[in-house]
């Protein structure tokens, strides 16, 4: 455990009957932090969550938090707040009275529990909806009743269960930056689950993309994004390019490659694959499409290949290709920004170059 761990996840398995819904987690969460659970339908993030909650008990292993193990500690002695995936509020209550509900055992006066309220209300822009039924709400606005009754205990840990899934883009990206502030400003630990990769990159201090009820990998946005330890995680988060290559060469924390389409070149051993490349040794090279440069003439550089623009679409700030080269049997995405007004861009069936730098290739192993 570290020392700013606040919630800590050890060897933890989940069997339902004899299907094993989360494998062998260990990690540890730091108090305050921003911590997302990222996964495709079916991998075990609720079911993690809801263990978190104390709803579920682990088959094995144990949960701490601040410290304590959780295993005989009931669901409402636990210091955390859950916001389900399906939100569950009460519809014989106005909404005022769904936000006040978890406050009713505090004994507060109730010029202070409105007070309360309607800031909650302010928070999730629905200043005037205190008096309206829970069925007379769209179901966004109902998510984000749930959320006000979560967030007005101030718990010190929340868990939320795609809370923002429901919402339309434009009020979700709104509740995003909203979340972060408060999150930011309550100091509250938040388990976020999502499996909207985007945003989790907005939201997260550190995200766990989980698979199969296995984390392959616990890093923050950009660990994630530059230095993924494997094709599953590199083609979650974004775009990415592979190529089939083999070792040439080793050279401390530089690999010679030979690749398919690209010839030799030399990369960055990466430092978040444990597996460690040997000449010989049969691997993907990953290239993201923004980290390729488009040029009509053979660009000046280390590393550059040639093509055809097969596809293009313009899309404002960045136009999207798709580049045919030689040798290769699948199309290469290149992304690029249009920082020129009027700039040419690459016509359909143009002969192109691309070129890339050594550090934008990651290498990972090949299965
Ligand atoms: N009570 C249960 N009994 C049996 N199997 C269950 C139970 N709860 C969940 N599962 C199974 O465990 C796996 C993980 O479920 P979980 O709800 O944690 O997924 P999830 O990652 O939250 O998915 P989604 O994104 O669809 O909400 C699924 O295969 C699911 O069918
Ligand atoms: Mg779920």
């Amino acid at each position: 455990m570290s020392d700013d761990s606040y919630i800590s996840i050890q060897n933890v398995q989940k069997y339902f009957g004899s299907f094993c819904a989360i494998e062998n987690i260990s990690m540890d969460i730091a108090h305050g932090e921003f911590f997302s659970l990222l996964g495709a339908s079916g991998c075990g993030k609720t079911t993690l969550l809801r263990m978190l909650a104390g709803f579920e008990s682990p088959t094995k292993g144990e949960i701490f938090i601040d410290n304590q193990p959780m295993s005989d500690v009931p669901p409402h002695y636990r210091p955390v707040n859950m916001v389900f995936q399906s939100y569950a509020i009460f519809p014989h209550l106005n909404v005022h009275d769904n936000i006040a509900y978890g406050l009713r055992k505090r004994k507060l006066p109730k010029a202070k529990v409105t007070e309360m309220v309607d800031e909650m209300l302010n928070l999730i822009s629905l200043p005037d909806y205190g008096n309206r039924k829970a069925n007379e709400l769209s179901g966004g606005q109902r998510q984000r009743i749930a959320l006000a009754r979560a967030l007005i205990l101030r718990p010190k840990v929340l868990l939320l269960d795609e809370p923002l899934g429901a919402l339309d883009k434009q009020l979700r990206e709104q509740m995003q930056l909203e979340l972060r502030q408060l999150q930011r400003t309550v100091g509250i630990t938040f388990v976020f689950v999502t499996h909207d990769q985007e945003e989790a990159m907005t939201l997260s201090d550190r995200i766990a993309v989980m698979a199969d009820g296995e984390v392959m990998q616990l890093d923050t946005p950009i660990g994630l994004y530059e230095r993924p330890v494997n094709r599953k995680v590199a083609s979650f988060i974004g775009t990415m390019n592979f190529f089939d290559g083999v070792v040439a060469d080793e050279a401390g924390e530089t690999l010679k490659i030979e690749a398919q389409g690209l010839g030799p070149i030399t990369a960055p051993a990466n430092p978040s694959n444990k597996a460690g490349f040997y000449k010989g040794d049969k691997v993907q090279v990953a290239i993201r499409p923004e980290k390729l440069v488009l040029s009509a003439q053979k660009p000046d550089a280390a590393f550059a290949a040639s093509g055809r623009v097969q596809n293009m679409a313009y899309l404002g700030e960045r136009s999207h290709y798709l580049i045919e080269m030689d040798g290769l049997d699948k199309h290469v995405a290149v992304s690029s920004q249009n920082l020129v007004p009027g700039a040419s861009l690459f016509e359909m069936g143009s002969d192109v170059w691309i070129n890339w730098q050594s550090d934008a290739v990651v290498v990972l192993e090949r299965n």
